[in-house]
């Protein structure tokens, strides 16, 4: 669009009040069939004119000067119609997105009143929160719905030191403040669980009624971190491990499935022993039959004879047994060594997949007669989270190595699991602290009915140990995300119980990894926990919050399922571009303004803003504002701090170097 030369500059007095002339993403108004078309202004220019500046037919000048052309580009938004006018003889306005009809040539582009900016920016349905203001359309009144603004996940980028992790705790209490006024000062029945890598977060919510705070170091508002090693899955496990995918993961399956199932926990009779024997017997041979072991190939027969005989060491008969456990037991006896003098002869022993089945069949009777039904036998889910301890799952790993026949393989793996379970900062998942039921960590992470218990729970990941940080958090979110499931699976209609995770430095735990190498490395495991989330979360009632200053490090898949963007100054060019490509066409003007925005300012896109906004995020106070740990050099430096207060920074090396060593523990053992 070229301006008329006439076209204020700064400021236009023609309009009855002053308005200002709009900047690069303010808002002009052309006259339309319904109202007027709003558009938003992309760029302005200037260019130097071949002609001279002249109307009409009029004398040339003494010099004909060249002058400047002034263009603009202008992006159209919506529609602004008028409505009439309300009590106070206002004119009403309403917005409403879409372009039916363009502009043609010579029509008369006119600057907003400060009225129908307001009524521009503040248009949508819901506009439930105030989370902030525009500058740049007369200090509009920014609000969100909650239901769009967290429902179908939010990204918040950002440079360090623009603004986000502010931004994330005011989204947070403003959109508490405002619902527990929708309910008479009540306490809402709300659901935010923000993952802190950094620790900040703490403090932030202290006056709000019952915040749970979980650190890996207790304290006196702080909560002891746990989460045990018997929520960890098979996968979390595998990649913990990093166990092989050949030897080790099957029988790490295996020995989960085992202990989970109670195998390796009381002490029983002989005959109950004997039971938990033959089941896991039973299991063993069907992962051997469905492997294809030992008819398919001399590899896979070769050492099926000798496990077939440790097997049958087993099953000695004792005793204590009753007279139909003894003949069963007999029965399979006779046929195992039927089945190894079979092929005494030939090596590789070569069985057919007959006679495997056979002995099934004879493995399944006998564990009937001790007792055992079939529905014991179908595998228990290697993922159910039932309790055990690190000690039961060790013998349970060296138990059914040794009966799968691969003792040697699974060494480094125990070894792995030993190291970490003698670490004492491992308390958090070793579950020595406390004892820990699942639905108390369930009420105490989630929240109890009701949110009776508080609505925020801050999960502080700052002092966990590196090994664990990733599956940790994997965890975590993936015991949110399946106790949602369960939730709606188990209320009829499809009812969700509304939570958000909130996700911090979301580009060292939602890190995009690569696709064609073979992920089962902890920190992929984590990633694909969130990209799960952000693919399905929704139809949970999970909404996902995540916070980072590098999005080009960020999983692909999880910023194109996040609908909202919530953008602070980010002047790196990867990082900018990659904003670039989230964002539609003819919104990337917009994105302009990203490097030089200044802290507390953001721009708002997506699906919980009708339209794509600048906003001055609200003012927090200091004590609400999360607490970054930007190095204070100056102040310790110089003993004061801004306000004059001194500030002190002792050492004491000689401590740090005994707990380094952990010489004091020694010492008190040896030398009470
Ligand atoms: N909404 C806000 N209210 C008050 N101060 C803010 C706000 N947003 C940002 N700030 C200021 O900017 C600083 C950096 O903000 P922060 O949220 O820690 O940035 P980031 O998480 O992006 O590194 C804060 O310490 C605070 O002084
Ligand atoms: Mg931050």
């Amino acid at each position: 669009m070229l301006l008329d030369i006439e076209s204020p500059d700064g400021l236009s007095l023609n309009t009855g009040t002053p308005r200002p002339f709009p900047r690069i993403n303010g808002y002009v108004l052309i006259p339309s069939d319904e109202g007027y078309l709003v558009a938003q202004i992309e760029w302005i220019t200037i260019e130097r004119s071949q002609y001279p500046k002249r109307k009409g037919m009029q004398d040339f000048g003494l010099v004909d000067l060249p002058y400047p052309l002034r263009k603009v580009s202008l992006n159209p938004l919506g529609v602004l119609a008028y409505e009439g006018k309300d009590e106070n003889s206002e004119n009403v306005y309403r917005f409403r997105r879409g372009v039916e009809s363009y502009p043609t040539v010579g029509d008369a582009v006119l600057l907003p009143t400060q009225n129908q900016l307001r009524a521009i920016v503040e248009s949508g349905d819901n506009r439930r929160v105030l989370i902030g203001s525009s500058p740049l359309a007369a200090n509009a009144k920014v609000m969100v719905d909650p239901d769009r603004l967290f429902g179908r996940h939010l990204a918040v980028l950002g440079n360090t030191g623009s603004g986000k992790s502010c931004s994330v705790a005011g989204l947070i209490r403003w959109s508490m403040d405002e619902a527990r006024k929708a309910r008479a000062g009540n306490d809402p029945n709300a659901r935010f669980i923000v993952l802190d890598p950094n620790g900040e977060y703490a403090k932030t919510f202290r006056d709000m009624s019952n915040v749970r705070v979980y650190a890996v170091e207790p304290s006196k508002d702080v909560n002891q971190l746990q989460v045990p090693l018997w929520f960890w899955n098979s996968v979390e496990w595998s990649a913990f491990t990093q166990a092989s995918a050949k030897a080790q993961r099957p029988a790490l399956v295996q020995a989960l499935r085992s202990v989970r199932d109670g195998l390796f926990t009381a002490t029983v009779t002989p005959s109950h022993e004997m039971r938990r024997y033959l089941r896991t017997l039973v299991s063993a041979i069907k992962v051997e039959k469905n492997s294809g072991s030992p008819w398919k190939s001399a590899g896979q027969a070769k050492g099926f004879r000798d496990r077939l005989n440790k097997w049958k060491e087993g099953l000695t008969d004792d005793a204590a047994f009753a007279q139909a456990e003894s003949s069963a037991l007999n029965d399979l006896n006779t046929e195992a060594t039927h089945l190894t003098n079979a092929h005494q002869g030939d090596w590789p022993a070569i069985f057919t997949r007959g006679e495997v089945c056979a002995l099934l069949v004879k493995m399944s009777e006998t564990h009937s007669a001790f007792g055992g039904s079939d529905t014991d036998i179908l595998p228990i889910d290697a993922d159910v989270p039932r309790p055990f301890t690190g000690d039961q799952l060790l013998r349970s790993i060296e138990a059914t190595a040794e009966l799968l026949g691969m003792s040697e393989y699974v060494e480094t793996m125990q070894m792995r699991i030993r190291t970490v379970l003698s670490d004492t900062r491992m308390k958090v998942v070793s579950g020595a602290a406390k004892e820990l039921t699942l639905d108390d960590w369930l009420i105490n992470h989630i929240g109890d009915d009701q949110a009776s218990n508080g609505s925020v729970t801050i999960i502080d990941l700052s002092l966990v140990p590196a090994e664990v940080l990733h599956i940790i958090t994997a965890v975590i979110a993936r015991m949110t995300l399946e106790a949602l499931q369960r939730y709606r699976r188990q209320h009829k209609e499809g009812k969700t119980l509304p939570t958000v995770l909130v996700m911090e430095e979301a580009h060292s735990f939602i890190k995009r990894y690569n696709d064609d190498f073979e992920n089962h490395n902890s920190a992929a495991i984590c990633c694909q926990v969130f990209e799960k989330i952000a693919r399905e979360g929704r139809k949970f009632g999970l909404g996902l919050v995540l916070s980072s200053q590098r999005p080009s490090e960020l999983s692909p898949t999880v910023l194109s399922q996040c609908n909202s963007y919530l953008l602070h100054r980010i002047s790196n060019d990867r990082d900018q571009e990659l904003v670039h490509k989230l964002v539609p066409d003819n919104l990337r003007a917009l994105l302009r303004d990203l490097p030089s925005l200044p802290s507390r300012h953001a721009i708002l896109l997506g699906w919980a803003s009708e339209l794509p906004v600048l906003v001055q995020m609200n003012l927090l106070p200091e004590h609400h504002r999360p607490k970054s740990d930007d190095p204070d050099f100056w102040a310790v430096w110089s003993g004061q701090d801004n306000t004059g207060k001194t500030v002190e920074r002792k050492v004491d090396w000689k401590s740090i170097a005994d707990d380094w060593q952990q010489v004091n523990k020694a010492n008190s053992k040896s030398n009470p």
